[in-house]
């Protein structure tokens, strides 16, 4: 298959963190026979820096002339407190709704060899498989906003009509049906007219899944529930905000942030990115875990139905996560594993998924005679 990619590597760790998943995707094309190709643009702060804009026009051309969209990070401390309009946020903010992206899909799971690593109790979250569908065009974040003239008031806004509510719960609900046929919204139903919305709209759609069954709960106890007893969900659907939250909450799950991948699609174009953001504090350090963005390149062969070759980059992961083969955030089996060595792992395993353990150890190590 041939496909085109635009590269955002963003800002902090992003360019690191990118580069490590478009190693699994070359070594996947080299395998598998694929022609993929990587056009690289700028995006957020580094383009505000650059361009004086966080999502220039080039990138967004780019992006808009390409199969697919591989993202790394976007934010930057000197920009949190910043006077006038300009925010590294609004790159991806704009980018995503000039592409119309509007589902964003977050998996959450536990990785066996990581439950320790959780805050959680192991019981709980052995087996944990959760598909986070959070809406992420409209709501709060993209209603009317504005502050008063004299600085002492704001406010944001938080709007929904039926179409957008529909369009994401139709491929929520086809997922369940995929899954363990079971759906939750979680909404604020109890004080927000748009909630009340959310609920009428899903639960009509439900008429056409009868086999998923379909529940409500309400952001404050789902954020209670998703720290007592994850397994109790499937799919979760919510609006951005919520999505936005719960879905970091999420992360403590797996154990570390820098495990979790997305997809976000829309009718015509679909990006991929990590969940976790910039961590400016770690940029050029070769710290920061790219799993996470590694999983987002499988997510995106996926999409275009490369199951095979998805399947055998999380097979990679599953594999340096096993021998400890990762990042600080995850493991201190082995010292001083970087950015670079994880992604170097996993490439090899793509290229050579059936040496042994050994190998793959002595790879780590510098010792192996395959590389
Ligand atoms: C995310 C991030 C973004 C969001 C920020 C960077 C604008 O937190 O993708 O979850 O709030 O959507
Ligand atoms: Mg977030």
């Amino acid at each position: 298959m041939k496909l085109k990619i635009a590269v955002l590597p963003g800002d902090g760790v992003g360019p690191e963190v990118t580069a490590q998943a478009v190693k699994a995707l070359e070594a996947i094309a080299l395998e598998y026979d694929h022609q993929f190709s990587y056009d690289y643009a700028d995006v957020g702060a580094v383009a505000i820096d650059k361009h004086n804009n966080p999502l220039p026009d080039e990138t967004l051309k780019l992006c808009k002339n390409s199969d697919a969209v591989l993202f790394g990070a976007i934010g930057n401390p000197k920009y949190d407190n910043a006077e006038g309009d300009i925010r590294p946020e609004q790159g991806l903010l704009k980018l995503r709704k000039e592409l119309g992206l509007f589902a964003n899909v977050r998996p959450i799971k536990a990785f066996d060899a990581l439950l320790d690593k959780s805050p959680l109790k192991v019981d709980n979250i052995k087996g944990v498989d959760i598909s986070i569908y959070r809406e992420l065009t409209g709501g709060i974040y993209f209603g009317k906003k504005g502050t008063a003239e004299d600085g002492r008031s704001a406010f944001d806004t938080c709007e929904y009509n039926t179409e957008e509510i529909e369009r994401i719960t139709h491929l929520a609900f086809k997922s369940a049906q995929e899954r363990r046929q079971k759906l939750t919204l979680v909404d604020k139903a109890n004080v927000l007219e748009t909630s009340r919305l959310w609920r009428k709209t899903v639960a009509d759609l439900a008429k056409s899944y009868p086999e998923v069954i379909l529940d409500f709960l309400y952001v404050d106890n789902a954020a209670m529930q998703m720290i007592l007893n994850p397994k109790q969900f499937d799919v979760i659907l919510t609006g951005n905000m919520f999505g936005d939250i719960i879905s970091d909450e999420a992360s403590v799950i797996g154990g570390s942030i820098g495990l979790l991948p997305s997809a976000s699609v829309g009718e015509k174009y679909a990006l991929f990115e990590p969940i976790h953001g910039s961590f400016p504090q770690a940029a050029g350090e070769n710290i920061a875990n790219p799993i996470a963005t590694i999983l987002s390149a499988a997510m995106l062969l996926e999409h275009f139905g490369l199951y095979d070759e998805a399947d055998t980059i999380v097979d990679g992961v599953e594999k340096s996560i096993n021998l400890g083969i990762t990042t600080s955030d995850l493991s201190k089996k082995h010292d001083n594993i970087t950015t670079l060595k994880v992604g170097d792992f996993i490439a090899d395993y793509i290229s050579h998924p059936n040496d042994s353990d050994h190998n793959f150890n002595n790879i780590h190590l510098g010792q192996s005679t395959i590389i």
